[in-house]
């Protein structure tokens, strides 16, 4: 385990019976609200990825936190993957499963230049629909996914497999 690792597990909070019973919500917000390991998150993050990526792409919303942050570390630039709805010019629209019923990502059509390439961050990997939602909005844009990076990721659920079987390079900093 290496120090940055350390530090941010340290902080996970666990709620058991969050949002409903039987589940427990692995909350990242004191990692957020701690300058030190917001930095050390973004650059372990980052790191196994460095000098292959232009832009992160931030999924909303507790991915924004970390591209925000990670965008200083490493000079990249944010690509806001939104919830439907938000976005004001044209997007393109990805749906995806939740437990019921189905959500869509967006991000403007033309935002990045064909072929740019986007680390995909967000905080936390769980059935993986989110994330892979966010990688075919990608592919359909024209930009290239270099990968996907996560702080935790929650072991059972199917979300790596499902990353990799699309070749999708995953790196979490922690695993539950
Ligand atoms: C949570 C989490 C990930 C996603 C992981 O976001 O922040 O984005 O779920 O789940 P999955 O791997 O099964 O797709 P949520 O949709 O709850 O919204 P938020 O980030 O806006 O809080
Ligand atoms: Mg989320």
């Amino acid at each position: 385990v290496t120090p940055e690792a350390a530090l941010v597990d340290s902080l996970i909070a666990s709620i058991p019976d969050f949002p409903e019973h039987g589940v427990t919500f692995r909350d990242l917000t004191p990692v957020f609200a701690d300058g030190a390991a917001l930095k050390a998150l973004s650059t372990a993050l980052t790191a196994p990825f460095e000098g292959r990526f232009e832009y992160l792409g931030g999924l909303e919303a507790r991915g924004f936190l970390i591209a925000g942050a990670a965008s200083i570390v490493t000079g990249a630039g944010v690509l806001s993957v939104r919830k439907a709805g938000k976005l004001p010019r044209a997007v393109l629209s990805q749906e995806y499963s939740l437990e019921y019923g189905v959500a869509a990502l967006e991000v403007h059509v033309d935002q990045l230049p064909v072929g740019s390439r986007v680390l995909i961050v967000d905080d936390v990997l769980a059935t993986g629909g989110t994330a892979l939602a966010a990688a075919n909005l990608m592919e359909r844009a024209g930009w290239h996914v270099t990968g996907f990076a996560v702080a935790l990721e929650l072991d059972g659920l199917g979300g790596r497999a499902k990353l990799e079987d699309r070749g999708i390079e995953t790196f979490s900093l922690l695993q539950y």
